[in-house]
C-alpha cells in the first residue's frame, strides 16, 4: 500500500521525462517545396540564391531526378498518391480522371496526407492542387486546406480555404499567390506549435511559378533582360528529320521573333522563381527562429521539367527528353550530411514512400516507389538494393485511338494541348502535345556503364539515344542499335 504511491511518481517522472526531455522522439516535421513546370536543365536554380545556400549547402542534391510522365496532372497524381505510375492512378493527362470522382473516390482516399493523419501529423496543403481541382471539396487527409481552384496563376483567382471560397484580386500586397502561399504556411505552422508544440505537421507549399502567366513580382520585373541559360547544345537544333513527328515537323532555325520570345518566356520565369526564392528562405528562417529547423525534414521539386526552343519547340513539356523528365530535387534534415551529392535515380513515385518513411509509417505493398531514406542516410548495404537503374517514362494522350486532322489542333486549343509559334499560326507552325500519336513508353537506364533512353510511340515509330556519347539526345540512332539490345529493351515495356 505504501509502495504505490511512490511508484506511480517513479512512472511519471520517467514519463515526463521521456516526453519532455527526449526531443528526438518527436515525430520530425516535413515541409514540402513544389514548383510548377521548373526545368533543371535550362538555368533556373542559377537565380535561386537562398535555396542553393538552404538547400543545396546545407542538404542533398539529387543529380537524377525524374518524374515518370512529363506532364502537371499525372505527375501530380503520382505525387500525391504515392507512388503510382499513371497506368496504375488511371491519370493519364490533364483532362480525363484529373481530379474526377473516380480518382476521388479510388486513390485520393489513400494518399500519404491520408495516411499521416492517422499517424497523429497535422497535415496542411497550401496552392496549386490538380489542374482540373474545381474547390467542390476539400480532399481527404487534410486538415488545413488551401487549394487553387484550376490551374496555376499569380492574380484574380479563387482559392477554397477549408469550408469556404475566397477571391482574390490584382493587388500584389493582398494577393500575389506565391507570397500568399508562404504567408499562409508560416501563419498555420507558427499557430499550430503554439497550441501544440509536439505534435508533427505536414505543410505543402505548391508554388504557381514558373508556369504561365509567368508574371513576376514587381520588384523583379527589371531582372534578366537578354538572358541565355535557356540556350542549351540542343536549342533551336536541327533539322531532326530523325525524330518523331510532333519534333521532325518544326522548322529550325528559329526567327528572330521566336529568338526574342524565348528569351523573354525565360526571364520571364525566372523572375516568377526569385519569390520562390523568398519564400524558401522566410520558411527556413521562421523554422530557425521557432527551434523547429532540426526536427524538420524538407524537400523542394517540380512536378517535371520544360523546354524552351529546344530542338525548336517553343514551349512546354511532354517530350521524352532529359528537359522534361528531369526535377529538380534537394533534401535537408536531421542527419542528411550538408553539401552531400546523390546519383541514384529517384523519381516522383518515391516522394510519398519516402514522406510515410520520414514520419514511421510502413509503406504499403500497393505503391509503387520507394522510400529513399536509406539513401540520404547512406545505408551502404541498402543503396545497393535500392539503386533504381531502369526507370519507365509515359505519355498518353488520352484512350481513345481515332486518328484526326491536324487542322482540328486550332479548333481545340486547351483540350489537345497546342502549342503554336507566335510568328505563324499556321498548321506548320503548330503541333498539339495531347494528339492521337504522341503516346509513348520509354525505358531509361542509368548506370555504371549505361546512361540510355529508349523510347516506343503508338505509332510504332521508336527513338534510342546513347547518352555517353550524345548527352543533348540530339541524334536518334535506333536505326544502329543492335537487335538483341532492341530486343532486351524492348521487353522492359
Ligand atoms: C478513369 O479512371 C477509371 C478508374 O479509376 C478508369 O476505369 C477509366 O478508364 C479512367 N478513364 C480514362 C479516360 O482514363
Ligand atoms: C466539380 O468537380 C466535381 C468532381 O470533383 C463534379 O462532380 C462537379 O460537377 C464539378 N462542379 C462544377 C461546378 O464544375
Ligand atoms: C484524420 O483521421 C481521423 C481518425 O482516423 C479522422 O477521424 C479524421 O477525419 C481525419 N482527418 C482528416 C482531415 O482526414
Ligand atoms: C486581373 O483582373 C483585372 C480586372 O479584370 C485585370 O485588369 C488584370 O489585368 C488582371 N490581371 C492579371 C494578371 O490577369
Ligand atoms: C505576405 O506577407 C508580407 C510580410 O508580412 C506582406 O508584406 C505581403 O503583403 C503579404 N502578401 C500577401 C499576398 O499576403
Ligand atoms: C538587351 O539586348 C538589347 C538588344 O540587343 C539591347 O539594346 C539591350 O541593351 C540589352 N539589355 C541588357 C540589359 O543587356
Ligand atoms: C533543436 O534545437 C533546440 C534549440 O534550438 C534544442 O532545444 C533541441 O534539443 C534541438 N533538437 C534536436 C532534435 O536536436
Ligand atoms: C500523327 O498524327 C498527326 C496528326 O493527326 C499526323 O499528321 C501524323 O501523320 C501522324 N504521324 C504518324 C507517324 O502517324
Ligand atoms: C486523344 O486522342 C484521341 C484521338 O484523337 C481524342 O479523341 C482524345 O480526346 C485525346 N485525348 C485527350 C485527353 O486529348
Ligand atoms: C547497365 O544497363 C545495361 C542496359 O540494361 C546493361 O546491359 C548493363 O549490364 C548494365 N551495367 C551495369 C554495370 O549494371
Amino acid at each position: 500500500m505504501v509502495l504505490m504511491p511512490s511508484r506511480i511518481v517513479i512512472c511519471f517522472i520517467l514519463i515526463c521525462f521521456l516526453t519532455r526531455g527526449d526531443a528526438r522522439s518527436r515525430k520530425p516535421n516535413i515541409v514540402i517545396f513544389l514548383t510548377d513546370d521548373q526545368d533543371v536543365l535550362l538555368g533556373s536554380m542559377d537565380v535561386m540564391k537562398h535555396t542553393r545556400e538552404r538547400f543545396i549547402k546545407k542538404g542533398a542534391t539529387f543529380n537524377n531526378a525524374f518524374t515518370t510522365s512529363p506532364i502537371c496532372c499525372p505527375s501530380r497524381s503520382s505525387f500525391l498518391t504515392g507512388c503510382l505510375y499513371s497506368h496504375n492512378h488511371n491519370v493519364l493527362t490533364n483532362n480525363d480522371n484529373c481530379s474526377s470522382i473516380a480518382w476521388q473516390v479510388k486513390h485520393e482516399s489513400r494518399s500519404f496526407a491520408t495516411y499521416l493523419n492517422k499517424t497523429g501529423y497535422t497535415t496542411a496543403y497550401f496552392g496549386k492542387y490538380l489542374n482540373e481541382y474545381n474547390g467542390s471539396y476539400v480532399p481527404q487527409g487534410w486538415d488545413n486546406w488551401v487549394g487553387l481552384i484550376r490551374n496555376s496563376r499569380y492574380y484574380n483567382y479563387t482559392l477554397r480555404v477549408n469550408s469556404v471560397k475566397e477571391s482574390h484580386r490584382n493587388s500584389y500586397e493582398k494577393d500575389y499567390f506565391t507570397d500568399l502561399i508562404v504567408n499562409r504556411s508560416m501563419e498555420y505552422f507558427q499557430e499550430r506549435k503554439n497550441v501544440d508544440p509536439d505534435t508533427p505537421i505536414l505543410s505543402i507549399l505548391s508554388f504557381p511559378a514558373p508556369h504561365g502567366s509567368e508574371d513576376g513580382a514587381p520588384q523583379y520585373q527589371h531582372l534578366y533582360a537578354n538572358v541565355t541559360s535557356h540556350i542549351t547544345p540542343s536549342f533551336d537544333y536541327g533539322p531532326n528529320l530523325d525524330k518523331h513527328w510532333i519534333i521532325s515537323r518544326i522548322k529550325v532555325p528559329m526567327d528572330e521573333t521566336q529568338h526574342r520570345f524565348s528569351a523573354t518566356l525565360q526571364q520571364k520565369r525566372l523572375q516568377t522563381l526569385r519569390s520562390v526564392d523568398d519564400a524558401v528562405d522566410r520558411f527556413v528562417t521562421m523554422l530557425e527562429d521557432t527551434g523547429e529547423l532540426n526536427n524538420t525534414y524538407l524537400l523542394y521539386t517540380s512536378d517535371h521539367g520544360f523546354h524552351i526552343g529546344q530542338f525548336g519547340l517553343a514551349k512546354g513539356k511532354s517530350m521524352p527528353y532529359d528537359f522534361d523528365i528531369r526535377v529538380p530535387l534537394f533534401m535537408r534534415g536531421p542527419g542528411i550530411e550538408e553539401g552531400m551529392s546523390v546519383n541514384e535515380i529517384v523519381l516522383n513515385i518515391d516522394m510519398a514512400p519516402t514522406i510515410l518513411g520520414i514520419a514511421g509509417v510502413d509503406v504499403p505493398d500497393w505503391m509503387d516507389g520507394r522510400n529513399f531514406m536509406p539513401i540520404v542516410k547512406r545505408h551502404a548495404e541498402l543503396t545497393v538494393k535500392f539503386y533504381n537503374q531502369d526507370i519507365i517514362i509515359q505519355y498518353w494522350n488520352g484512350s481513345d485511338s481515332t486518328l484526326w486532322p491536324p487542322q482540328q489542333c486550332l479548333s481545340q486549343q486547351r483540350r489537345r494541348k497546342c502549342i503554336c509559334t507566335p510568328t505563324q499560326k499556321s498548321e506548320s507552325r503548330c503541333y498539339c502535345t495531347n494528339s492521337n500519336n504522341n503516346t509513348y513508353w520509354c525505358v531509361r537506364i542509368i548506370n555504371a556503364t549505361s546512361n540510355l533512353l529508349y523510347c516506343e510511340f503508338i505509332t510504332g515509330f521508336v527513338e534510342y539515344y546513347d547518352l555517353n556519347t550524345d548527352p543533348y539526345q540530339r541524334s536518334n540512332t535506333y536505326l544502329e542499335l543492335d537487335t538483341h539490345v532492341h530486343n532486351s529493351l524492348n521487353a522492359e515495356l
